[in-house]
């Protein structure tokens, strides 16, 4: 095994851009199907796997909304939840910031509780016994409705001990985030964090309004970006960082392959980049995966890793404290493996 390779599984490291909806693996998916007996249109994990094969963000959006309709329980939610922690726990993942949809669920009948709860239960587990720290941060729909979205802000309110901050995801061209300006001000004034998938296949204007209308903590993809060189500056200047996925990105044809990523030309002009898995059951690995994908198409240094794995730290939502013990360990590393 290249030494870069096993730099990268023993690398502390945080995960700031993960759909929870999109661990979902086949084998759980017919698990789930099976015990709440619905019919799924797939015969086998194999034909499962072959059919995540996408052009583009929506050929993904369709299979990953059907995918999502076996989870009906709050067990289901735990279980989902918990299989992706105890994952990402054996890659030594040490902190989480996860997304959920909950209109993806409410929309076909299920609480938003009973998403919440079963989530928050696997987290709280996460934090006991597997020593990994997590927040949660809710998503809009963006192909759905400002009020649809203001609806699900409202059911959010009483949950802030839970939920920390919102985001926006789903189709992402003819979607921008200024359709979002006024649901964002109301999350803000309420004390969310925010964030918002911009610039994945929207182009960077879109990133701009992420920033300037919707006042983001945080860009999710955010590769257009560099398209516009002004966009750039800004982004480093407000040291704004980038939640990257480079697997989701190559299989969701935003890249053409690898060695083309944007991540080494991010990290090159100064903008704070982070590795992340997205939706790794759909595309095919989780963070040790992504990492090693990325770093080995584009030659990256084990300085480089270690930059973008500070990066991460840094972009977190925790508190000094919280920093603080993962750029420790992180440190610690550092010194005895670089
Ligand atoms: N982009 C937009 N919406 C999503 C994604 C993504 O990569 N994954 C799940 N919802
Ligand atoms: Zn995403």
């Amino acid at each position: 095994m290249s030494d870069i390779v096993q730099f990268i599984r023993d690398l502390p490291k945080v995960e700031l851009h993960l759909h929870i909806e999109g661990s979902l693996e086949p084998e759980l998916m017919f698990a789930l199907a099976q015990r709440n007996k619905i019919d799924i249109p797939f015969k086998s994990v194999e034909e499962v796997r072959a059919a995540y094969d996408f052009g583009n963000l929506q050929d993904f959006l369709d299979i990953y909304y059907q995918g999502m309709n076996v989870l009906r329980t709050e067990q289901d939610f735990y279980d989902l939840t918990w299989a992706y922690l105890t994952r990402v726990a054996g890659e030594n993942v040490q902190h989480v910031e996860i997304f959920f949809d909950p209109q993806g669920h409410t929309g076909r009948g299920v609480a938003f509780e009973t998403v919440l709860d079963g989530i928050t239960r696997a987290l709280d587990d996460g934090k006991k016994k597997l020593n990994v720290t997590s927040k949660l941060i809710m998503c809009f729909l963006r192909h759905l409705s400002e009020e649809d979205a203001m609806q699900t802000l409202a059911q959010a309110l009483p949950y802030k001990d839970k939920i920390l901050g919102v985001g926006l995801d789903s189709s992402e061209v003819g979607h921008p985030p200024s359709k979002f300006a006024r649901v964002f001000e109301k999350a803000r004034a309420e004390g969310f964090l925010l964030v918002a998938h911009a610039g994945e296949e929207g182009p960077p204007e879109y990133v701009w309004e992420a920033i300037d209308q919707l006042k983001i903590d945080r860009i999710d993809h955010g590769n257009r970006s560099l398209e516009d060189d002004i966009l750039s500056e800004r982004i480093v200047q407000d040291g704004m960082a980038l939640t990257v996925c480079p697997l989701s990105n190559l299989k969701l044809c935003v890249v053409k392959d690898m060695q083309k990523h944007p991540l080494k030309k991010m990290l090159d002009l100064g903008i704070k980049a982070t590795v992340n898995s997205d939706d790794p059951a759909y595309f095919g690995g989780y963070m040790n995966d992504n990492y090693i994908a990325v770093a080995t198409a584009l030659g990256l240094s084990k300085q480089d890793i270690l930059t973008l794995a500070r990066n991460s730290i840094e972009a977190t939502f925790l508190d000094d404290a919280g920093k603080k013990r993962l750029f420790d360990n992180l440190e610690a590393y550092a010194l005895k493996a670089a």
